[in-house]
């Protein structure tokens, strides 16, 4: 299997407080990864952990086959981009130049942007409809919006990994399935893996190849959602009692509340 992450025996403290436990995962090159669980159950850290922010007490996260610690700030810059949780901006920027801060991989330190790094911008903004924002300051714009714009940066990074924390949380119903498509485009067109976390279970299910369910720092289950969402797995792990629907020809379940 073409591996674009590998999480070998990894455990996370932050101080004494073990809040990953034996995590091993391997995902596949071009594969959609959802990531299910709890608040607070681990998913951030998991992401902070595979994106280098944070350093592992235990075990190794291979890149590429490549030990995350020993690849160079820039260089693994072009191979993951990440649309964290919370964003803070300090400055007055513009939405433009935020996204176009994604360039930063590819230009060298005093290089400003060509017209090819303003280009992979403005095609970034329209496909996330953040072009209309552009000559907005960051901090005069909506939460989602704000989310949106955080995502095309991401996407102005062109990397082979698309990491996604909650990306969808501030969006109407519409943009969340827009950001989903596009996602999901990203992945099936441009083979770009897709790892999100995510708290609704049935748009999770609905996208992902493969679902990560964390209980409790520890992985409960990781495999297709078809064998992930199911009552037992999600009473264990919410407990909660839910009942399991499937729309004819549809080969994921959904999750209904009871
Ligand atoms: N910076 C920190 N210092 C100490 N403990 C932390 C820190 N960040 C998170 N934690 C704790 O680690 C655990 C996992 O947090 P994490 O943010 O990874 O959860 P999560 O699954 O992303 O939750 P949510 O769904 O609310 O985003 C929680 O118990 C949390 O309180
Ligand atoms: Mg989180």
């Amino acid at each position: 299997m073409n591996t674009a992450v590998h999480i070998e025996k990894l455990t996370f403290k932050y101080d004494t407080d073990e809040v990953l436990k034996d995590i091993d995962i391997e995902i596949p090159k071009g594969s959609f990864v959802g990531i299910l669980g709890p608040n607070g159950s681990g998913k951030t850290t998991l992401l902070k952990n595979i994106c280098n922010i944070l350093k592992p007490d235990n075990g190794k996260i291979l890149i590429n086959n490549k030990n995350v610690s020993n690849i160079k700030y820039k260089e693994l810059a072009k191979i993951i981009a990440v649309v964290h949780q919370t964003s803070e901006i300090q400055f007055q920027f513009s939405v433009f130049d935020v996204v176009l801060m994604g360039r930063f991989p590819y230009l060298s330190r005093f290089q400003s942007e060509g017209k090819k790094d303003i280009e992979i911008a403005k095609e970034a903004m329209l496909s996330t409809g953040t072009w209309e924002l552009r000559d907005k300051s960051i901090n005069e714009i909506s939460g989602g919006e704000r989310q949106r714009v955080m995502i095309a940066r991401a996407l102005t990074q062109q990397p082979q990994i698309l990491i996604l924390d909650e990306p969808i949380s501030h969006l109407d119903i519409k943009y969340q399935i827009g950001i989903l498509d596009l996602c999901k485009k990203l992945n099936v067109e441009n083979q770009i893996t897709v790892i999100m976390t995510l708290h609704d279970i049935n748009l999770a299910g609905r996208y992902s190849d493969y679902l990560i369910l964390l209980d409790k720092g520890r992985i409960k289950v990781m495999d297709t959602p078809e064998k992930v969402l199911t009552q037992e797995n999600i009473s264990n792990v919410y407990d909660i009692e839910v009942d399991i629907l499937k729309r004819n020809g549809d080969k994921t379940p959904y999750i209904i509340p009871i």
